[in-house]
Protein backbone atom coordinates (compact mmCIF):
# COMPACT_ATOMS: atom_id res chain seq x y z
CA UNK A 1 0.00 0.00 0.00
CA UNK A 2 1.45 3.25 -1.06
CA UNK A 3 -0.39 6.27 0.64
CA UNK A 4 1.01 10.01 0.36
CA UNK A 5 0.31 12.15 3.69
CA UNK A 6 1.01 16.12 2.81
CA UNK A 7 -0.46 18.86 3.58
CA UNK A 8 -3.44 20.16 1.37
CA UNK A 9 -2.53 23.37 -0.17
CA UNK A 10 -5.90 25.90 0.22
CA UNK A 11 -7.10 25.94 -3.01
CA UNK A 12 -7.13 21.96 -2.56
CA UNK A 13 -8.82 22.11 0.23
CA UNK A 14 -12.19 24.39 -1.35
CA UNK A 15 -12.12 21.59 -4.17
CA UNK A 16 -12.08 18.54 -1.86
CA UNK A 17 -14.43 20.20 0.52
CA UNK A 18 -17.21 17.36 0.01
CA UNK A 19 -14.32 14.49 0.01
CA UNK A 20 -13.23 15.86 3.12
CA UNK A 21 -17.45 15.95 4.05
CA UNK A 22 -18.25 12.53 3.58
CA UNK A 23 -14.84 11.47 5.27
CA UNK A 24 -15.53 13.29 8.63
CA UNK A 25 -18.95 11.72 8.23
CA UNK A 26 -18.07 8.46 7.56
CA UNK A 27 -15.55 8.18 10.18
CA UNK A 28 -17.22 9.94 13.27
CA UNK A 29 -20.59 7.88 12.78
CA UNK A 30 -18.32 4.96 14.82
CA UNK A 31 -17.87 5.26 18.46
CA UNK A 32 -17.00 7.07 19.99
CA UNK A 33 -18.23 9.73 18.45
CA UNK A 34 -21.29 8.89 16.66
CA UNK A 35 -21.99 11.68 14.83
CA UNK A 36 -25.08 11.75 12.49
CA UNK A 37 -23.46 14.40 10.52
CA UNK A 38 -25.07 16.52 7.67
CA UNK A 39 -23.00 17.39 4.21
CA UNK A 40 -24.42 21.12 4.39
CA UNK A 41 -23.20 21.37 8.45
CA UNK A 42 -19.67 19.95 7.09
CA UNK A 43 -20.02 21.96 4.64
CA UNK A 44 -19.68 24.93 6.06
CA UNK A 45 -17.72 24.10 8.97
CA UNK A 46 -14.72 23.19 7.14
CA UNK A 47 -14.72 26.73 4.97
CA UNK A 48 -15.21 28.81 8.09
CA UNK A 49 -12.14 25.95 9.09
CA UNK A 50 -10.19 27.44 5.94
CA UNK A 51 -10.79 31.04 6.54
CA UNK A 52 -9.23 30.74 10.08
CA UNK A 53 -5.33 32.53 9.97
CA UNK A 54 -2.83 29.35 10.40
CA UNK A 55 -5.20 26.92 9.68
CA UNK A 56 -3.38 23.39 8.22
CA UNK A 57 -5.57 20.20 6.31
CA UNK A 58 -3.48 17.52 5.89
CA UNK A 59 -4.35 14.77 3.18
CA UNK A 60 -3.82 11.05 2.88
CA UNK A 61 -3.85 9.90 -0.66
CA UNK A 62 -4.46 6.09 -2.57
CA UNK A 63 -3.47 7.85 -5.93
CA UNK A 64 -6.15 10.40 -6.54
CA UNK A 65 -8.74 9.19 -3.89
CA UNK A 66 -8.62 10.86 -0.59
CA UNK A 67 -8.40 8.37 2.07
CA UNK A 68 -7.58 10.79 5.12
CA UNK A 69 -7.50 14.40 6.49
CA UNK A 70 -5.85 15.94 9.59
CA UNK A 71 -6.71 19.20 10.90
CA UNK A 72 -4.96 21.85 13.10
CA UNK A 73 -5.35 25.51 13.75
CA UNK A 74 -4.23 28.51 16.51
CA UNK A 75 -6.42 27.49 19.51
CA UNK A 76 -8.09 30.64 19.64
CA UNK A 77 -9.24 30.16 15.95
CA UNK A 78 -11.18 27.20 16.43
CA UNK A 79 -14.96 27.00 17.78
CA UNK A 80 -14.92 28.58 20.92
CA UNK A 81 -15.63 25.97 23.48
CA UNK A 82 -12.58 24.92 23.02
CA UNK A 83 -10.58 27.49 24.32
CA UNK A 84 -13.07 28.82 27.21
CA UNK A 85 -11.32 26.20 29.53
CA UNK A 86 -8.10 27.85 29.33
CA UNK A 87 -9.18 31.19 29.51
CA UNK A 88 -10.99 30.01 32.61
CA UNK A 89 -8.04 28.77 34.00
CA UNK A 90 -6.37 32.02 33.40
CA UNK A 91 -3.61 29.85 30.26
CA UNK A 92 -2.92 32.00 27.49
CA UNK A 93 -5.06 30.58 24.20
CA UNK A 94 -2.13 32.22 22.35
CA UNK A 95 0.38 29.89 23.48
CA UNK A 96 -1.64 26.55 21.89
CA UNK A 97 -2.17 24.86 18.78
CA UNK A 98 -4.89 22.96 18.44
CA UNK A 99 -5.32 19.50 16.59
CA UNK A 100 -8.84 19.30 15.32
CA UNK A 101 -9.13 15.74 14.36
CA UNK A 102 -7.68 12.78 12.39
CA UNK A 103 -9.77 10.62 10.18
CA UNK A 104 -8.64 7.42 7.95
CA UNK A 105 -10.87 5.18 6.19
CA UNK A 106 -11.03 1.94 8.16
CA UNK A 107 -9.03 0.04 5.74
CA UNK A 108 -5.83 1.63 6.20
CA UNK A 109 -5.57 2.09 9.75
CA UNK A 110 -2.45 0.33 11.34
CA UNK A 111 -0.09 1.32 8.86
CA UNK A 112 1.42 4.55 10.15
CA UNK A 113 -0.75 6.96 8.59
CA UNK A 114 -1.78 8.14 11.93
CA UNK A 115 1.87 8.65 13.13
CA UNK A 116 2.56 10.71 10.03
CA UNK A 117 -0.88 12.80 10.49
CA UNK A 118 0.96 13.89 14.16
CA UNK A 119 4.15 14.57 12.90
CA UNK A 120 2.79 16.33 9.95
CA UNK A 121 0.63 18.64 12.74
CA UNK A 122 3.43 18.94 15.00
CA UNK A 123 5.80 20.51 11.78
CA UNK A 124 2.90 23.08 11.05
CA UNK A 125 3.16 24.26 15.20
CA UNK A 126 6.95 24.12 15.39
CA UNK A 127 6.23 26.62 11.55
CA UNK A 128 4.04 29.03 13.51
CA UNK A 129 6.30 29.03 16.27
CA UNK A 130 4.06 27.29 18.88
CA UNK A 131 5.51 25.28 21.72
CA UNK A 132 2.73 23.76 22.78
CA UNK A 133 0.04 20.88 20.87
CA UNK A 134 -3.14 20.16 22.03
CA UNK A 135 -6.13 17.82 21.28
CA UNK A 136 -9.60 16.99 22.75
CA UNK A 137 -10.85 13.56 22.45
CA UNK A 138 -14.71 12.60 23.45
CA UNK A 139 -15.49 10.80 26.87
CA UNK A 140 -18.30 8.43 26.99
CA UNK A 141 -19.42 6.31 29.49
CA UNK A 142 -17.48 2.66 29.64
CA UNK A 143 -20.68 1.10 29.96
CA UNK A 144 -21.99 2.98 26.81
CA UNK A 145 -24.62 1.05 25.04
CA UNK A 146 -22.69 1.33 21.78
CA UNK A 147 -19.50 0.79 22.68
CA UNK A 148 -18.38 -2.48 20.17
CA UNK A 149 -16.99 -4.90 22.26
CA UNK A 150 -13.35 -4.74 20.83
CA UNK A 151 -13.62 -0.96 20.65
CA UNK A 152 -9.51 0.10 21.68
CA UNK A 153 -9.65 3.40 23.18
CA UNK A 154 -6.59 5.39 21.51
CA UNK A 155 -5.02 6.36 24.88
CA UNK A 156 -2.15 4.30 24.48
CA UNK A 157 -1.60 5.68 20.72
CA UNK A 158 -1.48 8.99 22.07
CA UNK A 159 0.39 8.75 25.04
CA UNK A 160 3.79 6.61 22.78
CA UNK A 161 3.13 9.98 20.34
CA UNK A 162 4.05 12.07 23.62
CA UNK A 163 0.75 13.43 24.79
CA UNK A 164 -0.54 13.58 28.44
CA UNK A 165 -4.36 13.98 29.27
CA UNK A 166 -4.64 17.81 31.01
CA UNK A 167 -6.23 16.46 34.53
CA UNK A 168 -9.35 18.40 35.44
CA UNK A 169 -9.40 20.11 32.10
CA UNK A 170 -12.65 19.59 30.20
CA UNK A 171 -14.85 21.45 27.49
CA UNK A 172 -18.38 20.12 26.11
CA UNK A 173 -19.34 19.84 22.29
CA UNK A 174 -22.82 19.56 20.92
CA UNK A 175 -24.26 17.19 18.34
CA UNK A 176 -26.73 14.73 17.25
CA UNK A 177 -25.74 10.82 18.22
CA UNK A 178 -26.50 8.38 15.57
CA UNK A 179 -30.31 7.32 16.65
CA UNK A 180 -30.82 10.45 18.79
CA UNK A 181 -33.55 13.02 18.37
CA UNK A 182 -31.79 15.83 19.09
CA UNK A 183 -28.32 17.06 19.65
CA UNK A 184 -26.78 16.98 23.19
CA UNK A 185 -23.75 18.15 24.91
CA UNK A 186 -20.78 15.59 25.44
CA UNK A 187 -17.86 16.24 27.67
CA UNK A 188 -14.39 16.42 25.96
CA UNK A 189 -10.68 16.46 27.31
CA UNK A 190 -7.62 17.42 26.57
CA UNK A 191 -4.42 16.00 25.70
CA UNK A 192 -1.15 18.28 25.28
CA UNK A 193 2.50 17.88 24.53
CA UNK A 194 4.96 20.46 24.72
CA UNK A 195 7.33 20.83 21.64
CA UNK A 196 9.93 23.16 20.50
CA UNK A 197 8.92 25.99 17.97
CA UNK A 198 10.98 26.72 14.97
CA UNK A 199 11.39 30.20 15.79
C1 LIG B 1 -6.70 7.82 14.88
C2 LIG B 1 -6.36 7.16 13.56
C3 LIG B 1 -6.24 8.23 12.49
C4 LIG B 1 -5.01 6.42 13.76
O1 LIG B 1 -4.59 6.03 12.51
P1 LIG B 1 -3.67 4.77 12.15
O2 LIG B 1 -3.06 5.09 10.85
O3 LIG B 1 -4.42 3.51 12.27
O4 LIG B 1 -2.53 4.78 13.27
P2 LIG B 1 -1.06 4.25 13.05
O5 LIG B 1 -1.03 3.10 12.10
O6 LIG B 1 -0.19 5.41 12.73
O7 LIG B 1 -0.76 3.70 14.51
C5 LIG B 1 0.46 3.92 15.09
C6 LIG B 1 0.59 3.12 16.34
O8 LIG B 1 -0.53 3.24 17.20
C7 LIG B 1 -1.12 1.97 17.43
N1 LIG B 1 -2.55 2.14 17.45
C8 LIG B 1 -3.35 2.56 16.44
N2 LIG B 1 -4.62 2.58 16.86
C9 LIG B 1 -4.59 2.18 18.15
C10 LIG B 1 -5.57 1.97 19.13
N3 LIG B 1 -6.88 2.15 18.88
N4 LIG B 1 -5.20 1.57 20.38
C11 LIG B 1 -3.89 1.36 20.67
N5 LIG B 1 -2.91 1.52 19.77
C12 LIG B 1 -3.27 1.91 18.54
C13 LIG B 1 -0.65 1.13 16.28
O9 LIG B 1 -0.65 -0.25 16.64
C14 LIG B 1 0.74 1.66 16.09
O10 LIG B 1 1.59 1.16 17.11
P3 LIG B 1 3.16 0.99 16.86
O11 LIG B 1 3.70 2.40 16.73
O12 LIG B 1 3.61 0.28 18.08
O13 LIG B 1 3.29 0.21 15.59
C15 LIG B 1 -7.43 6.12 13.16
O14 LIG B 1 -7.48 5.12 14.14
C16 LIG B 1 -8.84 6.72 13.02
O15 LIG B 1 -9.19 7.33 12.00
N6 LIG B 1 -9.70 6.50 14.04
C17 LIG B 1 -11.09 6.95 14.03
C18 LIG B 1 -11.24 8.45 14.23
C19 LIG B 1 -10.68 8.91 15.55
O16 LIG B 1 -10.99 8.39 16.62
N7 LIG B 1 -9.81 9.92 15.48
C20 LIG B 1 -9.14 10.47 16.64
C21 LIG B 1 -9.87 11.58 17.24
S1 LIG B 1 -10.25 12.91 16.15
Amino acid sequence: MSITVRRLAREEVEERIDDLAALRIEVFRAYPYLYDGDVAYERDYLATYMDAPGAVVIGAFDGEELVGAATASPLGEHHPEFAKPFADRSLDVRDFFYFGESVLKARYRGAGIGVRFFEERERAAREAGYAKCVFSAVVRPVDHPMRPADYMPLNRFWEKRGYRRIDGLVTSFSWRDVGAGEASEKPMEYWMKDIVPAR
